[in-house]
């Protein structure tokens, strides 16, 4: 094809902004991974794709957080955010920006739009009734409360959805409610609300969603909740709550889903400004850039109603597409903390090579809603039957019998078999396009078979050097399409396999060029081993450390001289710690529910002596106690009668 006379599409890509609140999980990486191949693949493919993200840091959570944790909201954001950001970066996600909703540029646009919308008589204001958390002194936003599902009556459902029948509603209606935060019941109290008049958009988001590019279950379903009884949007938050200040209003905050989706203009505009590029031309009525968010289905609502409603309230341009996936469980079960297999991005990173993720999502992910499995053994299997015994396996084989040639390859290749790999361009191409990764990697991978077979068949090993040359230069030749065509799903392997192949500029549309001179072949992934998840609990299956990393934890005896409770802590005491020859020392423990401060002066403990001190709200700890806990109950460690403070424990 003459790439020429392509016209270059220009596509903005965001994928969901993860919560603030906790470190990423695997089902954060499903969706990096799928949105990650496609802007790649785009890119490849001469198009100019930019991908958007940023974390979302606003809400309940993060601020209950905090407070737990005795630290600013500002600051468990700012942490999580390097968190997140190194995460995504062992997964080889290639953002353009990852942003933070917590942000000038965000609150600008988030009182832009709010300003419009007032503008456009779109806002109104009324009292309303709310869940209470007398012993918490806070209003409960919806999913702090549980209770039982109003339409299906299935028991220990969210606040404003139905897990069961997928239901949404209005957090009043739910049966039995229970404040998750202090485990009470909650009272109903009245506050003044801000609201977003969603009905009138109603036809306004009916021909949006004749219009955009979604999976037609999402649409039905949006749909349905738009023919249903569609309600004006309620908006605001009362204090206390983290996030932006409602703009002429006291103590009155966007709620976080308000500014959430504008994170994603926000994240744009801070790069466009670092780029000296203009909004305008990125993201407005009449921009040229097509607009794909790829989200997970729990938040195709917000998405699919809300976020269109606010952006035409603006005059924004509205996304051209949403691209909706289901969740991914784990073993074929819902992932979980408690059951260990609420897996952490960075865990699965160390005991895998993370590029092998990406291929095992690639090879099960399509264009559907439906929930995809991550099972250890299947995976395991897969990677090396596919990656290291199919496509890699072509190079390794036929790199031997080059290097009696000096690594350089003849010209009397067989074209048959390239001819038929490089006639599956357009496809590739297509599949990639529509998402449908998981029948793409069938078919190079049944490419790959064909390759195998083709050198199994002609037996270089038996053969005349110049014959096994000319062999094993038709498989490098192939080895090569197939590195084009997975690409953006393992992007570091196959750039490894550009290398050996001396290929510097690389296109999808490339397939005809020519590999002349190959260097030495240095495997590119080895065979995985089991992969066994150590567990929590289980001491059969702890991370076994050496005697170097546990000398490097200076533990000392130490002696609580005073104890204070911490104003504005729930959980903190103050302990000031006599550590002998090393002095005092300031350390806030989470002890307080099993300790009264005057129980506890004299009494000898064992502190963590040279843990990086940490600043929090109430002042700087310096150090930590050693006590043993569960759920129910605490325990301070506490050595034998004669233990002198600054004593070394070991
Ligand atoms: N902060 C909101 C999104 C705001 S977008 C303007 C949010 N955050 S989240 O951290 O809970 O989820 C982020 C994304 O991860 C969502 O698209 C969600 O569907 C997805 N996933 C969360 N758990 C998942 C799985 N177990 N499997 C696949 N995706 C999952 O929602
Ligand atoms: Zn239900």
């Amino acid at each position: 094809m003459d790439n020429s006379k392509k016209t270059k599409r220009k596509i903005l890509v965001t994928q969901a902004l993860p919560y603030a609140n906790a470190p990423l999980h695997l089902g954060h990486i499903l969706e990096a991974v799928q949105t990650d191949i496609w802007t790649r693949f785009q890119n490849f493919n001469g198009n100019e794709c930019l991908f958007f993200c940023a974390d979302d840091t606003h809400g309940t959570p993060v601020m209950l957080k905090a407070n737990e944790m005795g630290i600013k909201p500002e600051e468990l954001i700012s942490d999580v955010y390097k968190d997140h950001k190194s995460s995504y970066e062992l997964y080889g996600i290639n953002f353009a920006n990852f942003y933070s909703t917590h942000s000038d540029e965000n609150r600008k646009y988030s009182e832009y739009i709010y300003e419009c919308a007032k503008n456009n008589n779109l806002i109104s204001k009324a009292n309303i009734e709310q869940y209470y958390d007398e012993k918490e002194e806070m209003f409960l936003s919806d999913r702090f409360i549980k209770g039982t599902c109003p339409k299906c009556g299935a028991e220990d459902q969210n606040g404003d959805n139905c897990g069961v029948c997928g239901a949404s509603y209005n957090v009043l209606d739910v049966k039995k409610p229970i404040s998750i935060i202090s485990n009470t019941v909650p009272i109903k109290k009245e506050s003044e609300h801000i609201f977003f008049d969603l009905p009138q958009k109603n036809k306004m988001l009916k021909d949006f969603l004749k219009n955009v590019d979604l999976q037609e279950s999402i649409k039905n379903k949006l749909n349905e909740w738009l023919n249903d009884d569609l309600k004006k949007w309620d908006i605001s938050r009362d204090a206390p709550y983290f996030g932006f200040e409602i703009p002429g209003e006291e103590n009155k905050y966007f709620y976080v889903w308000v500014d959430a989706p504008i994170g994603y203009l926000a994240s744009i505009s801070n790069w466009a400004e670092k780029n000296k590029l203009n909004m305008q031309d990125l993201w407005s009525e009449n921009s040229k850039y097509e607009i794909y968010h790829f989200i997970g289905k729990d938040i195709a609502y917000f998405h699919g109603l809300f976020w269109p409603a606010l952006l035409s309230a603006a005059n924004l341009k509205l996304p051209s597409g949403i691209n909706v996936h289901g969740f991914l469980t784990i073993n074929g079960e819902k992932m979980s903390k408690s059951k260990g297999t609420g897996i952490l991005a960075k865990e699965f990173a160390e005991i895998t090579n993370p590029e092998t993720l990406r291929y095992y999502f690639a090879a099960k992910l399509n264009n559907k809603v439906e929930d995809i499995d991550l099972n250890f053994d299947d995976y395991v299997q897969r990677i090396n039957s596919d990656l290291v015994g199919k496509y890699l396996n072509i190079a390794s084989r036929s790199a031997s019998f080059l290097k009696k040639n000096n690594n350089i390859l003849s010209t009397n290749i067989d074209s048959n078999i390239l001819d038929n790999l490089a006639s599956k361009k357009d496809e590739v191409v297509s599949l990639y396009e529509s998402r449908e990764y998981s029948k793409l990697v069938r078919i190079i991978m049944d490419l790959a078979d064909d390759v195998n077979k083709y050198i199994n068949e002609q037996t270089p090993w038996k053969k005349e050097m110049d014959e096994a040359v000319d062999i094993s230069s038709t498989a490098i030749k192939a080895f090569y399409i197939l590195s084009l065509y997975l690409h953006p799903i393992i992007p570091s392997i196959t750039n490894e396999a550009f290398k050996f192949l001396n290929i510097k500029k690389v296109s999808i549309n490339n397939v005809d060029e020519a590999v002349t001179k190959i260097n030495d072949y240095k495997p590119l992934l080895n065979r995985l081993e089991k992969i066994i998840i150590p567990e929590e609990e289980n001491m059969d299956n702890v991370n076994l450390i050496n005697i170097d990393q546990f000398s490097a934890v200076d533990l000392r005896v130490a002696k609580i001289i005073k104890a204070d409770d911490v104003e504005g802590a729930d959980k903190l005491l103050q302990l000031t710690l006599d550590v002998g020859d090393l002095g005092t020392r300031n350390v806030f423990a989470g002890i307080k529910s099993a300790y009264k401060p005057e129980d506890l002066t004299d009494k000898y403990i064992v502190l963590v002596n040279n843990l990086e001190p940490r600043k929090m709200k109430f002042g700087i700890s310096e150090g930590m106690v050693l006590a043993s806990s569960n759920d129910e109950a605490i325990y301070l460690v506490s050595p034998d009668e004669g233990a002198k403070p600054g004593m070394k424990v070991r």
